[in-house]
Order: C-alpha cells, then sequence, then structure tokens
C-alpha cells in the first residue's frame, strides 16, 4: 500500500521543500572574490583604450589572464564580441569584460549636444533620446556610457558647457537622472541598458576663468547647495557609476579627494555603484601636487574610493607592493572590485551568452525623436517684426554662412559614431523642401574660423537677388568640447563682418547660430532680424530648422545658461546673490560715459549693462503668452505641510504652440544670503490659440530647504516669494511664510 502513495509522498515533499534561493549578487560576488589571485583583483580594477582592431595576440593573451577590466572607446563591434568571447570562455574565472564608451548626446542617431537639449526643457523626450542611444550603443557591445555630464556650467568659455545641462541645479538634476532612466531602463540586466555614469564628481565646472582643467574653489555651501545637487538626484536616480573629476577642489584633486568620495558619496550617500578615475586622472594627482609619484597616487585615489583607474596603470603597477609593505590593507583592493564585479552582475554580463547582438541602426523613430528634441531645443532670441515664421509663398531664400551645410559641425563635440551622410543639414533640407531654384546658396566663408573675405561678394549678391537671408553662423565643433576652452565668446573668424555685408543688401535677415556655447554677437545681433539658436542639433538639425523656419513647428526652447554681453561680465548666472549693493532698475542701460563720477556706489561696470544679453529660462515664440491669477492655495507652510502655487496662461495668439513655465522661490533672510531667485519646478505646456490651462506647482518645506554653513538641510522660518514666470527676470509674484 506504501508503494501505491510513495510517489505522491515524494511528490507533496518535493512541493513543501523550498527550492533553495539561487545565490544572491553579494554571494556570487563574495565566491568569486574569494577564488581571486591579487593580480586578477589588479585586472579588473584597470580599464585600457588599447584594444585595436583587429584583436591582438598580446590583448588576445591579457584578457586571457584577466589583465583589464574593462575597455573604453575601443575596437569593433566584432572585435568587442570577440575580446568577450575570450574574457568569459578563456580567462580563468570567466569575468565579463565592460565596454564603456563616450555616447554623450547619441550614438548613431545624434541627438543635440546636451547643452541644446536642456533648453527643451524636457525630461520625457530626453530620457527617450538616452534610450535610443542605450539601444544602438548596446546592440554593438557597449554597456556603459560616461553619460550624463551634470557638471553645473556657470562659465561658457569652459568648452565643456557643451556637454553640461547648464547653469542650474535642480535642472540639471531633473534632466540628468532623466537621462540616467534613458540608458538604464528599469533593470540594468536588460541586453539594451547601457550603465550611465555621473561625471564629473565633483566642481569641474567652475574651472577658474573657464579654462579647462583648471583649480576649482568651491566653498562647502556653495557645494552642497550647487554642485552636488544633481549628483545625489543622480544617485537616487540609481546611476551605475560616478567618474572624477580632473579638477582639484579647494587644493585636493577630486580624484583623491576622501570628503566628497568618502564622506558624502559613500558614507551620507550610502552609494554602493562604482567609481572610475577620470582619464589619467590618478596619475595627474603628481601634477596636481598633491602625490609625490605614482606609487603615493594610486594609494590616495584608493584610500579616496577610487574603485577602477581609467587607461593608467598606475594601481595595477603599483598596489601589489603597497599590499606587501602593509600601506594598503587588502581589504580596501577587495570593496573596490566588489564594486566592479557588482556593476557586471548588474548588467547580467556573467549571465549573457556571449556572441555578436545584431546591431540596431538607425530607425524612423530615433529619427523622430531627434527632430523633435532639435525642434524644441531651439531657442528664438529676437523676432522683430515677426519676421518668422517665413511664408511659404516666398519666393528665393539667400542662404549663407559656415553652418548651413555642415554635417559635422552640426553634429557637435563627443560625436565617436554619428556619420556625417546620415545627418540632414538645413542647405539640403531647404533646397529638397523649396527646390533647387529658390534656394541661393553663398557660404561667404569656408569655416566658422576663416579669415578670408574672399566669398563676401557672392554672398551679397545673392542676398540682393533673395527675399530673405538664412545667415546660417556659429562656432565648428572643434571649438567646443573637452579641451576647447576659448577666452572669447565672439563669432569667430570674420563671420560679424560678413553679417554687415549682407545688411548692405537691405533684406531681412534671419540668423541661425549653431554653436556649443553662449555666444556674443551684440553688435551683429543689431543688424539681425530675427535670430534661431540652434546649438549643434545632430542628425535631425536641418529638418527641424527648417519647420521652425516656415512654421511648421513653433520655438518653444528657454535658455538654460545665462548669455552674457560681453565675455567680461562672466561668470554670470540668475542664481547668484544680491551684494549689499545692487544696481537698480533705473541703472540700466549704462555705460556711464563718465568713470569719474559714476552714478551711484552700485554693483555694476562702467562700461556695459550689469545685465545679460539674453536671461536664464529666455526664449520668444510665434505666439504670446499671458500669465495671470496667481493663487497661493495657502500663504503660510509648515514642516510636513504642502501648498500650491498655481497660475492661468492663456495663448493669446494664433498658433498652438508650447510654453515652457517656471516656479522660481527666494528666501528674503536666512542664516545664509539666499540666491535671488532659485527655480523650483517647471512645466510644458500645449496651448492652442485662445487656449488657457491652470499651472500648478506643489510647494513643500523641502523645496525651501537649503544647507546652512554647518553643511545641515535646513529650512528656516522667514518670508519666501515666489515666481510663477516665462523667465528668471519677469512672472507674477507672492508671497509665503514658512513658521
Ligand atoms: C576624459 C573626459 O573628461 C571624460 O568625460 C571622458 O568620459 C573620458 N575622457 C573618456 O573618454
Amino acid at each position: 500500500m506504501l508503494c501505491r502513495y510513495w510517489p505522491a509522498a515524494l511528490f507533496i515533499i518535493v512541493m513543501t521543500i523550498p527550492a533553495a534561493p539561487p545565490p544572491g549578487v553579494e554571494q556570487r560576488i563574495a565566491a568569486l572574490l574569494s577564488r581571486m589571485t591579487l593580480e586578477e583583483k589588479l585586472g579588473q580594477m584597470s580599464q585600457s583604450t588599447s584594444m585595436r582592431t583587429p584583436l591582438s595576440d598580446p590583448i588576445r593573451e591579457e584578457i586571457r589572464k584577466g589583465r583589464w577590466g574593462s575597455f573604453l572607446n575601443a575596437g569593433s563591434p566584432a572585435d568587442r564580441a570577440e575580446a568577450q568571447r575570450i574574457a568569459r570562455q578563456e580567462s580563468r574565472l570567466g569575468i565579463p569584460l565592460v565596454f564603456g564608451r563616450d555616447v554623450i548626446h547619441g550614438y548613431k542617431t545624434i541627438f543635440p549636444i546636451p547643452l541644446g537639449q536642456s533648453a527643451s526643457w524636457n525630461p520625457d523626450l530626453m530620457q527617450q533620446a538616452a534610450r535610443i542611444a542605450g539601444i544602438e550603443a548596446s546592440s554593438e557591445g557597449i554597456r556603459w556610457t560616461f553619460a550624463p555630464m551634470i557638471d553645473i556650467a556657470r562659465d561658457p568659455r569652459w568648452g565643456r558647457i557643451a556637454e553640461s545641462l547648464g547653469e542650474d541645479p535642480y535642472l540639471t538634476s531633473v534632466l540628468g537622472a532623466a537621462m540616467v532612466r534613458g540608458f538604464q531602463t528599469e533593470s540594468l540586466s536588460s541586453a539594451s541598458a547601457i550603465a550611465a555614469s555621473a561625471k564629473h564628481y565633483v566642481g569641474y565646472g567652475a574651472a577658474e576663468a573657464g579654462r579647462e582643467y583648471n583649480s576649482t574653489w568651491i566653498p562647502e555651501v556653495l557645494l552642497r547647495n550647487v554642485y552636488l545637487p544633481p549628483f545625489q538626484a543622480a544617485r537616487d536616480a540609481g546611476v551605475a557609476t560616478f567618474m572624477t573629476g580632473f579638477n582639484a577642489l579647494n587644493g585636493v584633486p577630486a580624484t583623491g579627494n576622501r570628503f566628497i568620495l568618502r564622506k558624502i558619496l559613500r558614507e551620507e550617500w550610502k552609494y554602493d555603484g562604482m567609481v572610475v578615475s577620470d582619464y589619467t586622472a590618478i596619475p595627474e594627482m603628481i601634477l596636481h601636487g598633491y602625490a609625490a609619484d605614482d606609487r603615493d597616487a594610486a594609494r590616495k585615489a584608493l584610500a579616496a574610493g577610487v574603485d577602477m583607474e581609467m587607461v593608467s596603470t598606475t594601481y595595477f603597477d603599483h598596489l601589489k607592493a603597497l599590499v606587501a609593505t602593509g600601506q594598503v590593507d587588502v581589504k580596501s583592493i577587495d570593496n573596490a572590485v566588489r564594486n566592479i564585479l557588482r556593476l557586471k552582475f548588474r548588467l547580467g554580463l556573467f549571465d549573457e551568452s556571449p556572441g555578436p547582438a545584431a546591431t540596431a541602426g538607425i530607425t524612423a523613430a530615433a529619427l523622430d525623436t531627434a527632430k523633435r528634441l532639435a525642434t524644441e531645443s531651439v531657442v528664438l532670441l529676437k523676432n522683430d517684426g515677426n519676421v518668422l515664421p517665413l511664408a511659404k509663398s516666398i519666393g528665393k531664400v539667400a542662404v549663407i554662412g559656415p553652418l548651413a551645410d555642415s554635417p559635422v559641425d552640426q553634429m557637435g563635440m563627443w560625436v565617436m559614431d554619428g556619420r556625417a551622410e546620415d545627418v540632414r543639414t538645413p542647405l539640403g533640407v531647404l533646397r529638397e523642401e523649396l527646390g533647387d531654384g529658390r534656394v541661393l546658396y553663398a557660404p561667404g566663408v569656408k569655416t566658422s574660423r576663416d579669415s578670408s573675405r574672399d566669398g563676401f561678394q557672392d554672398a551679397l549678391q545673392k542676398a540682393r537677388l533673395a527675399d530673405v537671408v538664412l545667415l546660417f553662423l556659429g562656432e565648428e565643433q572643434i571649438l567646443s568640447g573637452e579641451a576647447h576652452s576659448r577666452a572669447f565668446l565672439d563669432l569667430p573668424g570674420v563671420q560679424e563682418a560678413l553679417v554687415e555685408e549682407i545688411a548692405k543688401s537691405g533684406k531681412p535677415i534671419v540668423a541661425v547660430i549653431l554653436a556649443g556655447r553662449p555666444l556674443t554677437f551684440h553688435n551683429a545681433a543689431a543688424k539681425m532680424n530675427a535670430i534661431l539658436y540652434a546649438w549643434h542639433p545632430g542628425t535631425m538639425g536641418g529638418p527641424a530648422i527648417a519647420d521652425l523656419l516656415f512654421g511648421d513647428s513653433v520655438p518653444s526652447g528657454k535658455l538654460t545658461t545665462t548669455f552674457p554681453r560681453t565675455v567680461g561680465q562672466v561668470p554670470i548666472y540668475y542664481a547668484h546673490l544680491n551684494t549689499g549693493r545692487p544696481a537698480p532698475a533705473n541703472e540700466l542701460g549704462i555705460p556711464l560715459g563718465n568713470p569719474v563720477n559714476p552714478v551711484g556706489y552700485t554693483s555694476k561696470y562702467l562700461d556695459v549693462d550689469f545685465t545679460p544679453e539674453y536671461p536664464f529660462g529666455f526664449g520668444l515664440s510665434y505666439t504670446t503668452f499671458e500669465y495671470s491669477d496667481l493663487r497661493l492655495s495657502a500663504s503660510r507652510l509648515r514642516k510636513g505641510g504642502r501648498l500650491t502655487a498655481s497660475a492661468e496662461v492663456v495663448n493669446r495668439g494664433v498658433r498652438e504652440a508650447d510654453e515652457v513655465v517656471q516656479l522660481y522661490i527666494h528666501q528674503n533672510a536666512a542664516s545664509v544670503s539666499r540666491p535671488v531667485k532659485e527655480l523650483k519646478g517647471f512645466r510644458r505646456v500645449h496651448l492652442k490659440p485662445g487656449e488657457k490651462a491652470v499651472v500648478a506647482f506643489p510647494i513643500t518645506a523641502e523645496d525651501l530647504a537649503f544647507y546652512n554653513e554647518r553643511a545641515q538641510l535646513v529650512t528656516e522660518p522667514g518670508t519666501f516669494h515666489v515666481w510663477i514666470a516665462p523667465d528668471s527676470t519677469r512672472g507674477l509674484e507672492g508671497e509665503v511664510t514658512f513658521e
């Protein structure tokens, strides 16, 4: 009888004893770590650029031996697949490699430069763009990007302002986190997810005088209130890695800085991701005067908490000896390796089957997103007499300028995989749409830096024959980005002279400026009837610009950096402190003319207006939006409470369009002076002609909080001004008391 029940009994036992759970990531890491030699651990901590096409025998052998944990910006997709196969199948422990690359604003489909993207104030669209970049890059074996760059940038001389999301910590936090989500998806282990990197931790954008790699001096109050928040937001969004900065921060290189890396990142924020140095930043600590030699640099970087060394080899060359002499505890090496292996497990690299994936090409959907993002990033700075949009029935257009048909420049800095042949330029699109006969093209100059006026005559002639002149000016790709700081912010070369020449035609001039930073062009602007600031708009810049010119879309971008009138005003940003002697509005418009007897001892210049050329948050439209009826749901707020600030926004024009509505606050008096205005919220709303929206923002005590002098996050009682506004200089104003 028993026998008859035996199978059922077995079945019951099988069902009731829970299957042993598969080992968790931490257990798998521990098991692996216990089998690794010190050399293999140091290999994991090393990232190299040395992979070439075709894979050389020495590199194959190094991969077999576990000499490298990661490669960056190296090899073809096939090389990467083969290198991964060797690592997985032929190395002693089968630890996979992780391939990193600078996928900064697109992989094959190139989106606007990050500074341009930020002018869209559209986190969803930016998330979508990052997702597309992730799909394209991962299909070629890239599972780690060195983006987003969330350094606050308040100096347009700094070439990397192009790679930034602008000057504001709140906006950068929101947009940076959206990019992280786009790259990484819900789960890093999904095959098309790529690990993001919050860089450059921290303060790199405050390089003195905007000169690349220069020192940064940032008091802790400023560090915590302005430079750190985007990184904390990235951490909260689950960013998988951090990259250290090249800069010395308050005298201590960011790459060896225990305060920011250990105290803030690991202890305060409890970050368990991986930290990589920037490119050769560890030995650069010797030149900074912070490390005596490579060995000292390796010890200091590890002590600060840098897990992986990019390109240089001080870890591999020296940590073994440092362990032998007892100067480095092997536990700190194990911690670093744990962080690296955790990244690889989270990416699912141990579990994926090796072999090349199917390359994802540029899709119609990707191009559509690229066009939308390019469109929303363009900022209309001027539109005298509503010269824009142009009537489609317009006769002839003269297309002039060095950037009308320059695919590489149009893509902007940091493009490793985008191809010029995929780019649609404004000239190409205008010819397609208007027909060759209606487009009179004369570049005027060959490149943005050209100093020859030989092409002026032809350009002027064409301008005279046309009904409108479209002037494509700005900066070439190579004038912004890493190591491309400028001391002057003017239109390079003879472009200003070209504007003057073209103005002789008497034809309306519409300037489209393609650039990697805010430029100063005050005098030239006076000769332009309309100005579209298009940044470096990427693959679909041409169609986006053509649609804006002819009114198939309406400009909606708003500036995320303050545009100075002259380089002498830099740094100039909207969230400054007030000073004890702010210049009053009736001192606007100065030059004073008489330096001996300046009008008023206030904070301004003798030779230029103290206000910017174009303020943060500014951007025009083809319609007008009217703001009215500011309401605060309460006039007093307590800790734990919440109120709503709202306003009506009405489209008073004849075109449907988007408006980016902004919320700013200011605390009148606090234990540390607070900025005159701080962005705390924004909404992009779409309104038909005559349509009205009530745009509402919640305000809580957290929105009013700031770091005080003792590095505590506090909300202090007092009076706050609240604005709902179209930009940082205007808006409806109310008042709230925090008790
Ligand atoms: C140096 C740059 O500062 C960093 O942003 C970049 O990701 C690395 N090089 C790798 O190319």
